[in-house]
Formats: C-alpha cells, structure tokens, sequence
C-alpha cells in the first residue's frame, strides 16, 4: 500500500504533523493544550466544555476516516467499505453529542478546540497504523464521556 506524500503539514513545539482541517469561523482552534479551558469540575460550563470537546473529537474522527479512505484509494475494497461506514457513523456521533450540547445550553464555537488527534493520526504514512490509534482514542473519550455523567 503505498504511503501518501503530502506537504500539508505543520510544526508543533518541535513535532511536524498534519495541519489542521478546515473549520467553521465559529471555532477557535487551539495549537497547544495550555489554550484549552478544562474546568475539572461538574460546573455547567465545565460539563458543556467536556460536552463540546467530545463533539469535536467525534469531528475529527469523521475527518481521519474520510482523509484514509481519500489518501489510500488501493486499500482492500472491504476496508475502504469500513472507513466509509465510520464516516456516517461519526457523523451520527456527532449529531448526537452536538443535540445534548444544545439541550444544556452550549453552542459550537463556546471553547476553543484542537485538531490533537487529527494532526498526529493523518501524519501516520501507514493505514493499518490509523484506525487502531483512532479506536484507542475513542475508547478513551468514552470512558471520559461516562464519567462525566
Ligand atoms: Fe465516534
């Protein structure tokens, strides 16, 4: 499977990894974590602010999915298959996570965001490389997103 050669990238404290997607002007995104808000408490701003993190993890998921399945047109037809069907489900994340921000008061745009998981998983050259450190990450949010009630 050849590894895709791509210019699109950025350096971060030393660390070159892919640049961020496009994001709507309503957004700010951060670069490092230090300009993110993490209140740390159950507060109604720092319950919307783990709400709204969440929705854009759930972002950037759909946007890894999409980027593999654009940058590894050779890849098995069943795998190609599978990224699709992760695109429309973190669509549906999405959506759902965007739905309860709504309902406790929150918007798009209310905090900044990072495009972490975005940058660091599309500067993998190697597809089998991309999903498992997705999956490990979206485990991680999940576990985050129950606790947090
Ligand atoms: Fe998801």
């Amino acid at each position: 499977m050849p590894t895709p050669i791509t210019t699109d990238t950025k350096v971060i404290r030393g660390v070159t990894v892919r640049r961020d997607p496009a994001r709507e002007p309503c957004f700010k995104v951060a670069q490092v974590h230090k300009e993110m808000h993490d209140y740390g408490d159950m507060s109604p701003a720092g319950r919307r602010e783990r709400l709204h993190r969440h929705m854009h993890n759930e972002m950037q998921n759909l946007e890894i999915a999409a980027q593999s399945l654009s940058e590894f047109p050779d890849a098995p037809w069943e795998l190609r298959l599978q990224l699709a069907r992760q695109c429309w489900d973190e669509t549906r994340h999405t959506q759902v996570v965007y739905r309860r921000l709504r309902e406790i008061g929150g918007h798009k745009g209310e905090f900044p965001v990072m495009n972490y998981e975005y940058g660091v998983t599309c500067s993998c050259g190697s597809l089998i490389g991309r999903p498992g450190f997705t999956r490990r990450r979206c485990t991680v949010s999940r576990r985050l997103a129950l606790r947090a009630g």
